[in-house]
């Protein structure tokens, strides 16, 4: 930690409350927090680690109607579900709040005030989306449609979670409203935005302030900052009846925006933590705040939040921000609609008491640096080959033989050899190997400088050979043991942020106190004659049936899930003359590239017959740029030209979309008969 700071207050996203917990928000955002939070406390800094639900915003209120009921009763349900499942699988949060709460009511409207009294929002009458069916308006996720920016076809009205874009529901093509499913209308209404555009050079500041940052967030940040317009001011309240009152005059059925509102619960968290002494993590620089959230949520973190409390004045701003990538499963994006997904919950009940085995593959394997595949063949083999074969292996033959050679009694090292010297000079570098990638966020490079420990245990036994050697030379036993129970005990030391469960079972098979980090720079913390505890089972093989039983389960998910493939209806009836207004073209590809940062888009380069031009076309789950060079497509010319991406797209080449969402060119079946400029008609 930098030595400038006093003390640290590490966030972790707040939750929904509209379901539960499942493996991509622990590998995302809670899990690396909890690894982070018990590390720092291990090395005796002053840190608090705040999280809570955040009970507002459509989400809720869109369960709540599915489920018909009360978004209070919602919220009630799953704050109480997420909290115990966190609390059972060791994250440590010294405050797990809600955003439901009076202290977090009155936070977020006094600071709404803060702002408006500073003159920090303009107020703007605007055209907002309206269902006329459900009479209400439609913000953010009550709308959906299709992404300007990437064409991801089931963008929100406040995010697309395709491209990571913020957007305005007015941005949207092809709104449909997600209470009613039909077209929404536009109507006036008054909200208060944060002009984020005027604030862009002070955000751009402080965004730069920070090219440390991990270069997943870091590239988004500047992408954000420098691509097309820049930041638009955005509305900070919403015409809904749940959530936080808008505190001032002329403001009746409106709330402030979930987005404004649930940041600012962890200062509400921390006030209730620590009603007398809160500032010192808010208000004071020498405090370092540090938000761990997933990849969808970094703009909210690193822009809007910031802006936010630039504005007021009084807070520290972010020092880091070290968000991860998505974690799929079995291949697939994780889908809470189509419950495919391992929640937390569930691996409780089945896998008791295996809560580090969960811990230790998400961490091996979390999605730190681009989005990652969890699957079950892996938790099986992280589990039996390396949790269970060498850490659990090491331990179980050190603990054992020490009560069979010494009836429990550590034997004193009198004599050491060479090989010795090495393995000690080996373990006492490990607290730096492991704390240097942590202090970084390099979570998997550091559970793996842990497991490399176990390993170096197991082959100092493997080398030595105690159990043959004990008859033949007692007393170099003697010194192998203690060292092989050294190391046992910097294990202990070390394992405690990864895996909390292990660590404690370690301490007591040594029957010891548990040790800071800083005990395990020394390599001599178990002393001479102290008798140790007995052994139990550290890790369980996990057996090919119970991997088969999860793999099931997903699978009967998807089918219960998956909507039988319907052919859309036919759309209204159109008019010859509306239809020969289209100008499609037979066109050749001449070239074609990904465009940078995004899953979709491809940029080609048309010949159409009438010009050599350029299209921006959301087909690069589908096609690969090399593979499409030369082919002919169908493409409509006339279209007016937009920009995606920065890029300006004159035309849009036209696709068949199957019932699974699939697309493919429309082509011409006889290549010899269609020059490109062909009319298609
Ligand atoms: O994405 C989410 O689940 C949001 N509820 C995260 C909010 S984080 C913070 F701002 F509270
Ligand atoms: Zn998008």
């Amino acid at each position: 930690m930098p030595n400038s700071f006093k003390r640290t207050l590490v966030t972790a996203a707040l939750p929904y409350a509209n379901g539960p917990v499942h493996i991509g928000h622990l590998a995302g955002c809670y899990l690396p927090a909890d690894i982070y939070v018990r590390y720092l406390r291990s090395i005796g800094s002053d840190v608090k680690f705040i999280c809570g639900s955040d009970e507002h915003g459509v989400p809720i209120t869109i369960k709540a109607k599915k489920e018909g009921i009360t978004p209070q009763q919602v919220v009630d349900k799953y704050h109480k579900i997420m909290g115990d499942a966190f609390n059972e699988f060791g994250i440590s949060f010294d405050i797990y709040s809600r955003t439901s709460n009076k202290t977090h009511h009155q936070t977020a409207s006094d600071f709404f005030k803060t702002l408006y009294d500073k003159g920090g929002f303009t107020e703007q009458v605007t055209e907002q989306y309206y269902d006329e069916e459900a009479k209400q308006f439609l913000a953010d996720r009550y709308i959906t449609g299709t992404c300007p920016k990437c064409a991801n076809p089931n963008a929100y009205g406040d995010q697309c979670e395709k491209c990571g874009s913020t957007l305005n529901a007015t941005d949207l093509i092809d709104a449909r409203s997600t209470l009613s499913g039909s077209k929404p209308v536009l109507k006036q209404t008054k909200n208060w935005f944060l002009p984020l555009d005027k604030l862009q050079p002070k955000i751009k500041a402080y965004i730069d302030l920070h090219s440390n940052w991990k270069p997943n967030v870091y590239g988004q940040c500047k992408s954000w900052i420098e691509s097309g317009d820049g930041l638009q001011p955005r509305a900070m309240t919403r015409d809904l009846d749940w959530g936080v009152k808008v505190p001032v005059a002329g403001a009746d059925g409106k709330v402030l925006y979930v987005w404004f509102d649930a940041p600012i619960g962890y200062i509400s968290a921390t006030k209730e933590l620590l009603p007398n002494n809160w500032k010192d993590y808010w208000q004071n620089k020498e405090s370092r705040l540090i938000h761990f959230i997933g990849k969808d949520n970094i703009v909210f973190h690193c822009i809007i939040f910031p802006a936010m409390l630039m504005e007021h004045g009084e807070f520290v701003l972010p020092d880091n921000v070290p968000a991860n990538e998505f974690l799929n499963l079995e291949g697939e994006k994780i889908s809470t609609s189509r419950n495919w997904a391992v929640w937390l919950h569930e691996y409780l009940q089945e896998f008791k008491g295996q809560q580090d085995v969960l811990r230790y593959m998400l961490c091996s394997n979390a999605p730190e640096t681009k989005d990652n595949d969890f699957t079950w063949k892996d938790l099986q083999t992280k589990n039996n080959s390396e949790l269970v074969a060498i850490l659990g292996n090491f331990v179980n033959r050190t603990v054992v033989l020490t009560h069979k050679f010494y009836n429990g009694k550590v034997p004193a090292a009198e004599k050491f050899s060479k090989e010795d010297m090495i393995v000690l000079e080996e373990l006492a570098k490990f607290p730096s190997k492991i704390s240097e990638p942590l202090e970084h966020f390099k979570f998997r490079e550091a559970i793996s400088e842990l497991m490399n420990l176990a390993r170096l245990g197991n082959k100092y036994l493997a080398d030595t050979e105690p159990w043959k050697l004990i008859k033949t030379d007692e007393e170099r036993v003697k010194t192998i043991m203690n060292i092989a129970l050294q190391i046992t005990t910097n294990l202990a030391i070390l394992s405690e942020p990864f895996l909390p469960f292990t660590s404690k079972k370690l301490f007591s098979f040594l029957n010891i106190n548990p040790l800071t980090w800083l005990f395990a720079k020394k390599t001599n913390n178990l002393p001479t004659n102290h008798v140790i505890g007995k052994e139990e089972l550290l890790f369980a093989k996990i057996e090919d049936e119970q991997i088969q039983l999860q793999l099931q389960k997903l699978e009967n998910s998807k089918k219960e899930n998956t909507p039988a493939p319907s052919i859309p209806p036919q759309k209204v009836e159109t008019t010859f003359d509306e239809f020969s207004k289209m100008d499609i073209r037979v066109g050749t590809i001449l070239e074609a590239e990904r465009v940078p940062k995004t899953d979709k888009l491809l940029k080609l380069k048309i010949d159409t017959g009438i010009d050599v031009r350029t299209v921006v076309s959301g087909i690069a789950e589908w096609y690969k740029p090399e593979d499409i060079i030369g082919v002919q497509v169908s493409i409509l010319a006339n279209l007016a030209p937009r920009k995606i991406k920065g890029i300006e797209s004159q035309g849009m080449i036209l696709m068949a979309e199957n019932t699974q969402g699939e697309l493919s060119f429309v082509v011409p079946t006889k290549k010899d008969k269609t020059n490109n400029g062909s009319i298609v008609k």
